[in-house]
């Protein structure tokens, strides 16, 4: 299980909100020109964002590009919606699931780049030769991104009064105990 509080995330400066993630704006009459089923699209300008940031993660080490899957990326959208109507956009549990998974909690809405950046930016601490990261820091996230047997993503965010929490499914599941993620 991968999670990471982005704290310092506060330090970006205007993060819009994303009207592709799965913020859920009352609808206001005649002004909501999303509609619901967007929210996960493959077209969508998030999913989009998303892909992108993880497959130039990925080039950067040679690995070749992840593609969107909608199944996965419904998943995700299911469970940041649940988060956030039950459990104030705290972490999930991942543990247990088939599906490799990040996620992160934010103190406001995130672009998608940004909060794969936060994972991928772990990359400093990670050190391919003994397979192992730096003390006191955790690669997780990172060696999840550049996975190469993972193949598909799908990724989702909910955003609450005072936070965010986003998530992203990899299949195949990466991390495995003694494997390199690349
Ligand atoms: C994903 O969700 C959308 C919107 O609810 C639905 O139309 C689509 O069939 C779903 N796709 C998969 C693969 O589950």
């Amino acid at each position: 299980m991968n999670m990471k509080t982005a704290d310092a995330l506060l330090t970006l400066v205007v993060i819009p909100l994303f009207h592709g993630l799965v913020h859920e704006a009352a609808p206001v009459a005649g002004l909501n020109p999303y509609p619901a089923q967007s929210v996960t699209a493959p077209r969508s300008t998030a999913a989009r964002e998303y892909l992108l940031s993880h497959n130039q993660a990925r080039a950067a080490v040679g690995v070749g590009p992840l593609k969107w899957s909608e199944m996965l990326a419904n998943a995700t959208s299911r469970l940041v919606r649940y988060q956030r109507n039950k459990k104030n956009c705290q972490f999930a549990k991942l543990g247990g699931n088939k599906f490799g998974g990040n996620q992160l909690w934010a103190s406001g809405a995130r672009e998608p780049s940004a909060v794969v950046n936060y994972w991928a930016q772990d990359k400093e601490f990670y050190d391919y030769v003994s397979n192992s990261c730096a003390p006191n820091h955790d690669c997780g996230e990172y060696t999840q991104v550049v996975w190469r047997k993972s193949l598909e993503l799908g990724c989702a965010q909910a955003v609450c009064d005072k936070s965010s929490l986003s998530i992203c499914f990899y299949n195949p599941p990466g991390n495995y105990n003694g494997e390199r993620p690349y």
